[in-house]
């Protein structure tokens, strides 16, 4: 291993069956055999009402796939009913709400009950196979039965993560076209109420064809209401039989979509197909959190996210796990409130993302040691590059220096992970996501294309297809194209650029398009730029990201008044507020730098890459000026920089 800074494989997984040496020839049949290893563990990990006919078909370089053609399914009963056999009395969702003595939990049986309830009241609503069905919930059990209840009527979701202002929910729920609504009347985090109800009745004023909206009780505050239109959950769900015949689904029926930010202001309706997204995430759930009978997975990711839905409900409930569920806060009522829910309900597992960790670790260690945590066996991070501290600190503080640090890479449009150590088969390196999972190819290309040999950085590529992979942009496949199969033809474009070390270990570094990672959640630089020219006192904006501590990156904004507009720090809180009313709380810029202009080539496109250097300080190098249109913009640009003042 030619890194220094190299962790062995703990000594309680040198026993696990992947071992380094499983590892290496599983991957090279699962490359050499694609099929046979997918028919496999299709057999294997799925219920099915129908064999496929055949296992991939598709033409990858048009993003056209297809999996298990001809197989019928229902990713409901592959949650839910084929577990009941077994484990019908086996809690299947436990629920922590905002205060340690909110406490619910949910067996395999009630699962099954809840969701065919709920399942029975979409169609009462007049829901049918195909429509698609808004979710915007707070992280409470009902969140995980509507998604299932969904999937077992063949309705699309759509879930819209509850931190999103209303503007972004209505523009969600008009891109798919959605006709019903499923909400709480409000939130509850730290103690404060967040008014979901409130958020879904100002986001429909502009979205006449939704018809229904059903609302969960949870709060207990006061809300409007909209005398035909709104529902409430426990009434129409308490007025249905506990039992729901699945709809007998195909592989390739669409089974969610879910909104992830891009490079351009627009949202990405990301959709996913039923057989291999459930398959995948199944999968790799399995080998790598190496899931054992009886032991409890925390997932510390927003329903509304795709870490919420692969790795919180899909994931460990096709695998008959116990998955819990918080509702609170990392720090409430103080830092040590994930500590005392592992040691309450002896966790075995965690996965969480490395903004929570750098947050808790800047808290202290006192609270982590105050509890016990000997039930944790494997810790998992995911969302954005972990540096060596933070990874050092889980895996010696929170861990004991018992748990392997599970480092895992992926995105909203890959459905499940795709670059992982494998507990048992890796020896670990901070800050490395390590190799690639079974079946997947990764590949770095350099910026013509061409195909980088060995050590060395570049684009992150994947070559050919995977089960879980994204079927199209709803309602838009050229632009899923464009997006990610036109950059680099014949290969998936990820985004994001990586380095791959002697050891043929990947190291994420980051986006390389103008896409921003702030606390593990993507936002595009048009939302935000698009969000501040709104305001009528604002002629253009410029938005680059700049590190931090504890988010990882935050939003450094550069803005140019309107000529009659006079820059005032009332004017930037008014801009704050604008991103926060107009996307959510996470799009508000940390930094406003006013300028008279933006330095922007002939053609009048703005040089992000001397925007990002100036905002983060590092003006020695700013690479090539020559082609801007007015250079003299750029020292104008430093000298009123964050850095200069
Ligand atoms: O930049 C990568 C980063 O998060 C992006 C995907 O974001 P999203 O679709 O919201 O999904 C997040 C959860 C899967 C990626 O393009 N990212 C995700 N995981 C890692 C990561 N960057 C570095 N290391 C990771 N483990």
């Amino acid at each position: 291993m030619s890194e220094k800074n190299i962790y062995p494989v703990p000594d309680h997984f040198q026993q696990a069956w992947m071992t380094d040496e499983k590892y290496q020839s599983l991957y090279r049949y699962s490359l050499e055999k694609p099929e046979e290893f997918w028919s496999y563990k299709a057999e294997r990990f799925i219920s099915w009402f129908r064999p496929w006919d055949s296992v991939y078909d598709g033409d990858f370089s048009k993003g056209e796939v297809s999996w298990f053609r001809g197989g019928q399914l229902n990713v409901s009963v592959n949650c839910i009913d084929r577990h009941l056999e077994q484990r019908a009395d086996q809690v299947a969702i436990l629920w922590e709400g905002d205060t340690q003595d909110e406490q619910k939990s949910y067996t395999y049986q009630q699962l099954h009950d809840e969701v065919c309830k709920l399942a029975n009241t979409l169609k009462h609503l007049g829901v049918n196979r195909g429509d698609r069905v808004c979710i915007y919930m707070p992280m409470i059990p009902e969140a995980a039965f509507a998604m299932l209840a969904c999937a077992r009527v063949g309705a699309v979701h759509a879930v819209v993560f509850g931190g999103f202002s209303p503007h972004s929910l209505q523009d969600r729920i008009l891109d798919c076209d959605c006709q019903v609504v499923i909400t709480a009347d409000e939130g509850i985090r730290g103690g404060k109420a967040i008014s979901l109800k409130a958020n879904v009745d100002e986001a429909l004023q502009g979205c006449p064809d939704v018809r229904n909206v059903l609302v969960v009780k949870h709060s207990g505050g006061d809300i409007n209401w909209v005398e035909g239109r709104d529902h409430w959950y426990h009434t129409l769900t308490a007025a249905q039989p506990a039992v729901c015949e699945p709809e007998i689904m195909e592989a390739e029926d669409p089974l969610f979509i879910l909104y992830t930010s891009g490079s351009t202001g627009q949202p990405n309706g990301v959709l996913h197909a039923t057989a291999g997204y459930i398959l995948y995430t199944t999968v790799t759930f399995h080998y790598v959190f190496d899931y054992r009978e009886g032991e409890v997975y925390w997932c510390g990711a927003d329903v509304g996210w795709i870490t919420g839905h692969s790795y919180m409900v899909y994931g460990p409930l096709s695998n008959g796990a116990t998955t819990l569920m918080y509702a609170g806060l990392l720090f409430w009522p103080d830092a040590s409130r994930i500590w005392d829910i592992v040691d309450r309900h002896q966790v075995n597992i965690a996965y969480t993302a490395p903004t929570a960790i750098r947050a808790l670790m800047a808290k202290g260690d006192e609270y982590v040691e105050k509890y016990s945590r000997s039930s944790l066996r494997l810790l998992g991070t995911v969302g954005e590059p972990i540096n060596p501290e933070a990874w050092q600190w889980y895996y010696n503080v929170v861990g004991n220096s018992r748990c392997p640090i599970i480092d895992t890479w992926w995105q909203t449009e890959t459905g499940g992970i795709m670059i992982t150590p494998m507990p048992g088969a890796n020896a670990l390196k901070p800050g490395s996501a390590t190799r690639p999972f079974l079946g997947i190819r990764p590949a770095l290309l350099d910026d013509d294309g061409n195909k980088i040999v060995g050590p060395g950085e570049g684009n992150l590529v994947i070559c050919g297809s995977w089960p879980s992979q994204i079927r199209t942009l709803y309602g838009d496949h050229q632009r899923m194209l464009d997006t990610y199969f036109n950059h680099f033809p014949g290969y998936y474009c990820t985004g994001d650029g990586a380095r791959r070390d002697e050891d043929g270990y990947y190291w994420i570094t980051g986006r390389v398009d103008d896409v921003l990672n702030i606390s593990g959640h993507r936002i595009g630089t048009a939302e935000v730029e698009s969000a501040l020219v709104l305001h009528r006192a604002v002629a253009e904006a410029a938005v680059v990201s700049i590190p931090d501590a504890i988010k990882g990156e935050a939003i450094y904004a550069f803005v140019t008044p309107m000529d009659d507009a006079e820059p005032s720090p009332e004017l930037e809180s008014e801009l704050i507020k604008l991103t926060a009313s107009e996307i959510g709380s996470i799009a508000k810029p940390h930094h406003i730098q006013w300028t008279k202009a933006l330095p922007k080539t002939r053609s009048g496109k703005i040089m992000r890459r001397i925007l990002r250097k100036i905002a983060r300080g590092d003006t020695d190098n700013l690479g090539d000026t020559t082609t801007l249109a007015d250079p003299s913009v750029v020292n104008h640009l430093i000298e009123h920089s964050a850095y200069c003042q």
